[in-house]
């Protein structure tokens, strides 16, 4: 099992600016909806992207697994052999949108542990990236979580997700309900769970939280700010696993007092659906 982190950063990297690439190429032009819901929509250009992180992590790590939001097909199955965990466009809502929440997801996860993660905004051109250890940097500045201590003067973020049902949506509205009137500076749904994350690691925003997501939104993300210095939970402050579906983070003052504001509101704890 060993890996050369630094090879799959590279790599990692090269993956990340070559999807960016195609993103650009089509943002703010027509863009085909090619299955999933009209709430979860996957454009061509999702399908491009993934096929060609696919293809450049093949050539350089042939032996590795790969998980990829476009090719999953219902059960995560992840081992504790070396993976690649991709979102080829995170955010796709805003991309077809053409608003500029949004980027690409690359991670390596090792015994179902990221050890290197890279999320790119190509609109921006912001590159997240971490190896285990090694700290976190947004381009090649090092980054870390704001010094907010409260929520009166906090912006914290979460999302709506995919799930219409009135039942998975009223418990959403509740809880913001709860997390704004607590209060807050500022409460968004930006729309890119990586990019969400990413702005807690790198103090822009001071709190994130949402249930529903899928591994390839968070496995880069979570060594991103676990690196930078952010506190990365399930809800209820437990311990974080990729695939749990559910996330908390913060920087370390915000994060106790975002977790009893939610978890008093009754976030889901169970079933960790969308
Ligand atoms: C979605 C976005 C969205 C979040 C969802 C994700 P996608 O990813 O990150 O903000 O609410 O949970 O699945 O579908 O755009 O890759």
């Amino acid at each position: 099992k060993e890996v050369d982190l630094d090879l799959a950063l590279q790599v990692a990297i090269e993956g990340a600016k070559g999807a960016g690439g195609l993103i650009l190429k089509s943002f703010r032009k027509d863009v085909v909806n090619k299955k999933k819901s009209l709430t979860d929509p996957v454009t061509e250009v999702d399908l491009a992207c993934e096929d060609l992180l696919r293809a450049l992590i093949a050539k350089h790590f042939p032996t590795h697994k790969f998980l990829g939001e476009e090719s999953f097909e219902g059960s995560y199955n992840l081992s504790d052999d070396p993976t690649w965990v991709v979102d080829p466009i995170d955010g796709t809502a805003n991309f077809v949108h053409g608003l500029q929440w949004t980027c690409v997801s690359v991670a390596l996860v090792v015994d179902k542990m990221p050890m290197v993660g890279v999320v790119f905004n190509p609109v921006t051109q912001e590159m997240y990236k971490a190896v285990r250890g090694k700290g976190a940097f947004m381009n090649d500045e090092k980054i870390s979580p704001s010094q907010v201590e409260d929520m009166p003067s906090a912006c914290i973020c979460t999302e709506f997700g995919a799930n219409r049902d009135p039942e998975v949506v009223q418990k959403k509205v509740d809880i913001m309900h709860k997390v704004i009137q607590s209060p807050v500076q500022a409460l968004r749904c930006l729309g890119s769970c990586a990019l969400n994350m990413c702005a807690v690691a790198s103090g822009n925003v001071d709190g994130y939280y949402e249930w529903g997501m899928h591994p390839w939104d968070v496995a880069a993300a979570f060594l991103i700010c676990t690196e930078a210095g952010a506190v990365v939970t399930d809800l209820d402050g437990s311990a974080f696993s990729i695939t749990a579906r559910r996330t908390l983070v913060a920087n370390a003052k915000i994060q106790p007092q975002l977790k009893k504001i939610i978890m008093d509101a009754g976030a889901p704890m169970q079933p960790s659906v969308n």
